[in-house]
């Protein structure tokens, strides 16, 4: 497998891990849920477990039912660095304005910014990949 694609599972699966934690003390300690706090929540799991997960299975799969390889590999390696860059970001960011420490937000527009490229990424190398197959 592609470095790529055992980070990403790897990281998907520690995300599951954590999102799911947090959702567990939200439910033993309901003073501690907060809207930051549940948007950490949610996208620790949508992104961090289900589109990790997505990416990782993604590029060692669709090359394969489409007998093509990726696309581009030098973009699936950007895009992979954007991405977990772009998700400890967005996490980071969520922390800090649940815990009201300033910048949480000007992180927030960044690393979503750098996530939101990075699924960009991932689109377009997946749709030339199939493209014709
Ligand atoms: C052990 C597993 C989990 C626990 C204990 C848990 C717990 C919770 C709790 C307590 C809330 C609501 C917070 C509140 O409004 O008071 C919540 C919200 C949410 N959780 Fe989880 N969760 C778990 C796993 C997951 C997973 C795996 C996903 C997605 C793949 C997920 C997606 C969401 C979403 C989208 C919301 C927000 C719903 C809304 O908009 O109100 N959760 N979770
Ligand atoms: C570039 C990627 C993304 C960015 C920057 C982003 C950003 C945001 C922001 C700012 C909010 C509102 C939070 C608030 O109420 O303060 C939000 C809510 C939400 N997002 Fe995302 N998001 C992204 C990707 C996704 C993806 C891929 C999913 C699902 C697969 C998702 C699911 C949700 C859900 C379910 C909510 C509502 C949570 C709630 O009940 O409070 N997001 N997102």
């Amino acid at each position: 497998m592609d470095k790529e694609v055992v980070w990403f599972i790897r990281q998907s699966i520690i995300y599951f891990m954590l999102g799911t934690l947090l959702g567990l003390i939200f439910l033993f300690f309901p003073d501690a849920v907060s809207q930051d706090g549940i948007s950490l929540h949610v996208h620790m799991n949508l992104i961090g477990w289900m589109s990790m997960m997505i990416f990782g299975v993604g590029y060692h799969i669709l090359p394969r039912f489409s007998g093509k390889p990726i696309y581009n590999r030098k973009m699936m390696t950007v895009q992979f660095w954007l991405a977990s860059a772009g998700m400890a970001g967005m996490m980071a960011g969520w922390l800090l304005r649940s815990l009201a420490v300033p910048g949480g937000n000007g992180i927030l527009l960044v690393f979503g910014t750098l996530m939101y490229v990075s699924i960009i990424l991932f689109v377009y190398n997946m749709l030339r990949t199939v493209k014709g197959a």
